[in-house]
């Protein structure tokens, strides 16, 4: 793989203990100061926040990778709760995270956001509402926390990825892993490395000109 330009920088990335997350940290290399952060409890995200920038001195990049898919059945049976917790934690989680760092990357006018959201937030997957609404939501506030940005030295981007084979399977059912797999016309998984690759640079100085992006990771699903 090609090696980005990390050198002396520092990110924040949640859900990096497992899968998409810590192919991404292990990408971007270097030193590690890992917490426990539910990105569901905005005051601990906040508190976390500011703890990490101290003891760091600096966050140049994050990336907000944490996530769950709740359950594979319709919108109409549905259970309330769950449908409150996918929204929580892929949503209201990424929201709380981008909230309590821009201010900080404010303070030094520079900054990377990366959130990982999905196809599913593009096109909606059958059996996964939750999922697929929590991801467009990623996607919306993506897009506007761009354009808020786009006069400062922060850029704020997203990615949609097709499926990759990661610990986020065992949430889900054989039948909906084999639909995800039907849609992808490179016929195959993605590799966390292949996700990694593209986070990773999205998170260095080389990616300037891209704000408010949705960058496709697909194998072809979705050509726009
Ligand atoms: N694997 C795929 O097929 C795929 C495709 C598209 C998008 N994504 C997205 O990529 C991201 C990473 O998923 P992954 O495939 O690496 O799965 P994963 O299960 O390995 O990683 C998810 C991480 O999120 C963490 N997490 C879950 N709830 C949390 C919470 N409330 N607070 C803090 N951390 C929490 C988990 O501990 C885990 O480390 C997710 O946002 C997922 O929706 C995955």
């Amino acid at each position: 793989m090609n090696q980005v330009d990390f050198h002396n920088r520092a990110a924040v990335i949640t859900g990096g203990a497992t899968g998409i997350g810590l192919a991404i940290a292990q990408t971007l290399g270097g030193a590690t100061d890992a917490r426990v952060v539910d990105v569901s409890d905005a005051a601990r995200v906040g508190a976390a926040a500011i703890e990490t920038a101290s003891g760091l001195g600096r966050i140049d990049a994050l990336v907000c990778s944490a996530g769950i898919t709740g359950p594979n059945t319709t919108t109409w049976e549905y259970p309330v709760d769950a449908w409150r917790h996918v929204i929580d934690v892929n949503l209201n989680g990424v929201f709380y995270c981008n909230h309590a760092i821009v201010p900080l990357m404010l303070k030094r006018d520079y900054g990377r956001i990366v959130n990982i959201a999905s196809v599913a937030g593009k096109e909606g997957n059958p059996n996964a509402p939750a999922y697929s609404a929590s991801k467009a939501g990623v996607i919306g506030l993506t897009k506007s926390l761009g354009k808020e940005l786009a006069k400062t030295g922060i850029r704020v981007n997203c990615i949609t990825p097709a499926a990759v084979r990661t610990a986020i399977f065992d949430q889900m059912t054989p039948a909906h892993i084999e639909f995800m797999l039907s849609k992808i016309p490179l016929g195959r998984f993605g590799h966390v490395e292949e996700i990694a690759a593209l986070v990773a640079w999205l998170c260095t100085e080389d990616c300037s000109f891209s704000t408010g992006a949705v960058f496709d990771l697909s194998g072809g699903r979705a050509t726009y």
